[in-house]
């Protein structure tokens, strides 16, 4: 069979961006070839989110839109959405599509393209496993300076809300060995950063290992300047993991916290497992030990029967906690979820769009403030690409908190660790001048 030649694009969180370098180290192992273009496709694949309704609906649209380019090429639905409807998919004539592929299920890719393109008929292979880890696949990755590892897959929390656990089942560890070693082989290859992955990175467990002792096998390998890890649940954020993050110089100072809802009473119902006040005394013993710590976090809006009261709630522990950075979301049904059996979805559009509106204007004048207290700081940036919107001489990175920070013209490299001092501040975005000569 001549080479097939495979275009792919990926939708959604982190870990369907890792998925996507596994699906693409298992192909290649099979001599398919990617391109960059679908017109140049013989198959197309989408790696599909259904976390949140918008999600789906610009998979959706995207689907057309490629019908429109081209006509010709086999269609591949992978990922989260693939688990969640299933052979809904593929039996839908409009959306024509040929296979889908679940996010356990890539090991199999080659052949179910095989066999669609031989017999000429639709194909769906969606188990969930308890056991696939893609441990012994090396993910085929974008040259940059970053590198995601997933070290764990699934989920075992169902927080009301969430589809995860129904799309990509339970959840397993790789074993911390084979971590150790891809980070080894990364580093070789020149990465000066790895981010750990998970959907619920602290809660990994491999044998007796658990997260804290990964961290620290990780922290140990030589050369790797930088550790970072996403996403943590507050219910599995130990005081070894704080006491681990504040020795260790390469495990950087930021934490990823969804908070979901400020109201005890909502967390309650999202099933989240911590009231506001253990959440703020969470973040308390953090600050305390780590007086430097950047925390962003995740919050859901109009969650199903959340009062005013409830919002005010969650305004409050914003004001108190003064994330750097939010994600704020309108909750939306996921069907077959606790929530969208057992709640009513009775938060008003308007509501839900009002209280958005208003969290986010208070976060932007937290982020800020935030921002404009690093004025006059020197910090250290990891480089990430030359050239801004604005200039092409500029230079992009990341501080220790992950803050995005532009710097003046200089002669530096990609994936080069500088001094930065900082200027000047917006709600995203700090901008400074290289220092190195002050050192
Ligand atoms: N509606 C809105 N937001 C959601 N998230 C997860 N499920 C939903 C939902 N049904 C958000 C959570 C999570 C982030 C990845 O997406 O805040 O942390
Ligand atoms: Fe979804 Fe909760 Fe699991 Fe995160 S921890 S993936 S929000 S169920």
């Amino acid at each position: 069979m001549a080479v097939m030649k495979i275009y792919i694009r990926t939708f959604g969180c982190q870990m369907n961006e890792a998925d996507t370098e596994i699906v693409k180290a298992v192909l290649k192992s099979h001599n398919f070839e990617f391109v960059e273009e679908v017109e140049a496709a013989d198959v197309v694949l989408l790696n599909t989110c259904s976390v949140r309704e918008n999600a789906n609906r610009k998979v959706f649209g995207y689907i057309h839109e490629i019908k429109r380019i081209n006509k010709t090429a086999l269609m591949g639905v992978l990922g989260c959405m693939a688990s969640d409807l299933k052979n809904n998919l593929i039996q839908d004539p409009k959306l024509k599509i040929d296979f889908i592929a679940g996010p356990d299920s890539y090991k199999k890719l080659p052949q179910i393209i095989e066999q669609v393109m031989e017999k000429d008929e639709k194909y769906g292979h969606f188990d969930l496993s308890e056991f696939e880890t893609y441990e012994d696949i090396y993910p085929l990755r974008k040259q940059g300076v970053n590198a995601w590892v997933a070290i764990m897959r699934g989920c075992n929390n169902f927080c009301s809300y969430c589809i995860v656990p129904y799309t990509r089942g339970r959840e397993r560890s790789r074993s911390l060995q084979s971590v150790v070693r891809e980070i080894e082989q990364l580093v070789a290859d020149g990465y000066k950063q790895i981010t750990l992955l998970g959907q619920n990175v602290n809660s990994y467990k491999y044998e007796d290992y658990n997260f804290v002792d990964l961290l620290k096998a990780v922290s140990d390998i030589k050369g790797l300047k930088r550790i970072r890890f996403v996403s943590p649940h507050p219910k599995d954020f130990s005081l070894d993991l704080i006491k681990l993050m504040a020795k260790r110089e390469n495990i950087c100072n930021a934490i990823h916290l969804p908070l979901q809802a400020g109201s005890t009473q909502v967390l309650k119902r999202m099933n989240r497992t911590y009231t506001k006040q253990e959440y703020l005394e969470l973040v308390n013993k953090i600050k305390k030990i780590i007086p430097e710590i950047v925390i962003n976090t995740d919050i859901i809006v109009g969650f199903c029967g959340e009062t005013e009261e409830d919002f005010e709630d969650t305004l409050e522990v914003v004001k108190k906690v003064e994330f750097d950075s939010a994600y704020i979301f309108k909750y939306s049904v996921r069907s077959g979820t606790f929530a969208a059996k057992k709640y009513v979805d009775d938060v008003s559009e308007e509501v839900k769009t009002r209280r958005i509106v208003k969290l986010n204007a208070i976060q932007k004048r937290i982020s800020l403030k935030k921002h404009k207290e690093q004025i006059g700081s020197i910090e250290e940036v990891l480089i990430e690409r030359k050239g801004t919107k604005k200039s092409k001489t500029d230079w992009q990175g990341r501080d220790e908190g992950n803050r995005l920070v532009i710097f003046s013209d200089g002669n530096y490299n990609i994936g080069e660790l500088v001094k930065v001092k900082i200027e000047e501040a917006t709600a995203n975005v700090v901008k400074g001048e290289g220092c190195e000569d002050i050192f």
